[in-house]
């Protein structure tokens, strides 16, 4: 195991050596695994008390809060602004430009709210902002007066097969210390969006008292991040708030109410799976807990969303659900195995580079491998090394007041390459067309430590002869603009 390494600065020759050790692990795909033996020190897996200043309301009558963006089209251009007022339901305009204090535009959105139980929510507000410029910094402007509010954001890089990007990765927050602590090291990471893997608020766990409250705190808790760059949303189990002892019986109220996604632009029908692109990344979100099997809406949607996308455009194809598909810890084990019977082999048909998931409380990755072979009569039954699968990374690590899943199956599995049960979240740097670096960061103690790290080959760059030599000379590129850190 590579020993823990803190700060930032000084990670980098480490990162350098464990990228080509893991490299070469995860080429060959039959190295052993490492189950780590790092023991974290537990802090309470419980909920930050509401009076504290990271759930503070701001100051003014009706001020906006809970400020969230997200991509609002399908090529980044354009982005969904949402807010809560308390008191009443405001104004639901955006006021933005490219200068400080100068707002040129404005674009009008909608407001909602609704009832859960005997919890009522403030006024919601959703607010689609397109028609931007890419590569752009904006200044927005929400309510009016002394409760008004100013925020900024960058818009991507063009479509581009060799735009630079980096998204965060994080799953399972909640609001916990430990929350707080993957929050504020993924913000001085050089993230700039968040693909979320489901389970966000745990506001669930909160029944009949304080009912629906812990959705507002949550959001007020993320602000700091969410008002200044987009996170894409995807629905975990803690999203569904199925509770008919309460009479409540509409899955995913809370959430869908909250937290728009751009699902019309990749012709969805529903906002709980849709796809975009950013920079050099074609992302598609599916949901674990929405009909996914042959002839169902969502199976529609996929088979023909997969066949749009271009590697030549956007070389990166990332897929992300709550449920893993490949899991070896003892909790939540085979729950993926649905929807791996389905979707696999889609996935290594069309070259998936990285699946990310969360739900399992602890953090794995696996080799490149598949299961397709197994179709009950097959005999096969192992996961078997397989060039044109995708890497399953489960980052369901972000510290909800659940704790962490500690207990990993043994033997650890042949396809399983790196598990380590504690609290921190990925990024994903789109290096070019051919390569991406990529780093888990464990947080601990409040530092932050990069504990698994590799350079991940692009599944459509890297495999096809033509393109050999391009690879080659961007793998030396690469390894240049690594060195420049
Ligand atoms: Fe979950």
């Amino acid at each position: 195991m590579t020993p823990a390494v803190t700060g930032t600065e000084s990670t980098l020759p480490r990162i350098i050596l464990t990228s080509f050790v893991l490299l070469s692990f995860l080429r060959s795909g039959n190295a052993a695994g490492i189950t780590s033996t790092f023991i974290r020190s537990e802090y309470p897996s419980v909920d930050i008390p509401l009076n504290n200043k990271v759930f503070a309301v701001p100051k003014g009558y009706n001020a906006p809060q809970q400020l969230h963006i997200t991509q609002g089209d399908y090529d980044g251009k354009a982005v969904i602004i949402s807010w809560v007022t308390a008191n009443e339901p405001g104004d639901s305009k955006v006021q933005y430009g490219t200068s400080a204090k100068k707002y040129e535009f404005s674009a009008k959105g909608v407001v909602t709210n609704y009832t859960f139980y005997q919890y009522k929510s403030g006024y919601i507000h959703h607010c689609l902002v397109e028609g931007l410029e890419y590569d752009t910094k904006y200044y927005y402007k929400i309510g009016n007066g002394d409760s008004s509010r100013e925020f900024w954001f960058t818009t991507p890089p063009k479509i581009d097969p060799n735009s630079h990007y980096t998204f965060g990765i994080i799953g399972d927050l909640g609001q916990t210390f430990n929350s707080l602590s993957t929050l504020e090291h993924y913000m001085k990471s050089s993230g700039q969006a968040v693909l979320f893997v489901g389970d966000l608020s745990y506001a669930d766990r909160y029944q009949y008292n304080e009912v629906g409250l812990r959705w507002d705190t949550w959001a007020r808790f993320i602000e700091q991040s969410t008002a200044y760059q987009p996170w894409m949303w995807s629905a975990g189990n803690h999203e569904i708030d199925y509770m008919p002892y309460m009479g409540e019986v509409t899955p995913f109220k809370n959430y869908l109410h909250r937290y728009a996604t751009p699902h019309l632009a990749s012709n969805s029908s529903n906002p709980l799976w849709y796809a975009i692109r950013r920079a050099s990344a074609h992302i598609i979100v599916l949901s674990s807990y929405s009909p996914f099997v042959k002839y169902t809406p969502q199976w529609r949607w996929l088979a023909e969303e997969l066949k749009r996308v271009d590697r030549e455009k956007t070389p990166w194809l990332i897929v992300l659900m709550h449920v893993p598909l490949y899991n070896s810890n003892d909790v939540h084990y085979m729950e993926g195995e649905s929807m791996r019977a389905v979707f696999e082999r889609w996935f290594i048909q069309y070259k998936v580079d990285v699946v990310f998931a969360g739900h399992v409380h602890a953090y794995e990755r696996s080799y490149r491998i598949s299961n397709i072979r197994y179709n009950v009569t097959s005999g096969y039954q192992y996961p078997i090394p397989d060039k044109s699968a995708p890497v399953y990374i489960t980052v369901g690590d972000g510290g909800n007041q659940e704790g962490l899943a500690g207990r990993f199956r043994n033997p650890q599995p042949d396809y399983s390459a790196f598990r380590e049960a504690s609290y921190g979240h990925s990024t994903l740097e789109l290096i070019n067309r051919t390569h991406a670096l990529y780093h888990w960061n464990r947080n601990d103690d409040g530092k932050k430590t990069a504990m698994d790290a590799f350079i991940l080959d692009n599944q459509y760059w890297s495999a096809n002869h033509r393109r050999r030599k391009l690879k080659k000379h961007n793998v030396r590129k690469t390894m240049d603009e690594i060195a420049m850190y």
